[in-house]
């Protein structure tokens, strides 16, 4: 094992966290690690916004369903894909502005997402805790206002970062050879793995340190996808220029 996987593996999301701040100069020292993400075309297309305004973190913690750790964290960054400086280069170089194609909204929330998760992985592997924030897309509009994010941008969600206060339990992944198919993609076997992994997950339910419950990741899952289809946010990104065509 090397420190890198070991960090990997050891991950758990803190929600939790001690009244120590984050260093400022640490988390621009994180910020720039994780910008050696690769990135789709070199388009870099995330900007990140630190909440450090009370007010704002405690309104983006309703919205987000009142997650209670956003407004407690040391620091809150809200993860933006960005497109808004690629269509100002398009202009610049006489093509016009963007179209609002799927490929080019899909290659700005990946790099947002590889930079995001780097960016955890580098925070973890000096100790620190985070979790991502995925409930700022209950009402990204009323986020996007209160940080004053342009057209382009859009909030894919936010990182709460802190020294950690808690060691949850960790959260057994789907067996690797689940997930990982030789030369193309077995089908047949989803019912039998769906149904083996819930089978362990019941187990770490009923027995983890807190929060047991007798549930499988099947009953987990599906409730939480029927509850999050967040039905507004085709017409909110649309509106900030993403997903026209
Ligand atoms: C894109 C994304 C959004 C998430 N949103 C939230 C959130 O809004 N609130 C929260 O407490 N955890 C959130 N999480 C954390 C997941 O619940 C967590 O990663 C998952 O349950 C696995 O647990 P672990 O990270 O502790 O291993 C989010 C994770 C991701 C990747």
């Amino acid at each position: 094992m090397n420190p890198i996987i070991e960090a990997q593996l050891k991950h758990r999301s803190i929600r939790k966290f001690t009244d120590q701040s984050v260093d400022d100069g640490l988390l621009v020292d994180l910020i720039q690690a994780a910008q050696g993400a690769a990135s789709s075309s070199f388009i870099q297309a995330y900007s990140l916004v630190q909440v450090t305004d009370t007010e704002n973190r405690s309104k983006i913690a309703t919205l987000a369903g009142g997650q209670t750790w956003v407004e407690k964290a040391p620091t809150f960054l809200v993860i933006c894909a960005d497109l808004s400086r690629i269509e100002h280069c398009c202009v610049q170089e006489g093509m016009g502005e963007l179209e609002g194609y799927a490929e080019h909204f899909l290659a700005a929330s990946v790099d947002a997402a590889l930079l995001a998760q780097n960016l955890m992985l580098g925070a973890e592997s000096v100790g620190l805790g985070a979790v991502f924030i995925g409930g700022i897309r209950n009402d990204p509009q009323q986020v996007s206002d209160l940080l004053n994010l342009p057209d382009q941008v859009y909030p894919v969600f936010g990182l709460c970062l802190g020294w950690p206060d808690a060691e949850p339990d960790l959260k057994p992944r789907l067996p690797v050879d689940v997930i990982l198919h030789k030369d193309t993609y077995d089908a047949s076997r989803c019912a039998t793995d769906v149904a083996n992994y819930d089978e362990q997950m019941q187990a770490y339910y009923a027995s983890r340190g807190s929060n047991q419950r007798n549930s499988t990741w099947s009953a987990q899952t599906a409730v939480a996808v029927q509850q999050k289809k967040r039905e507004h946010l085709k017409d909110f990104l649309q509106s900030k220029g993403f997903l026209k065509c």
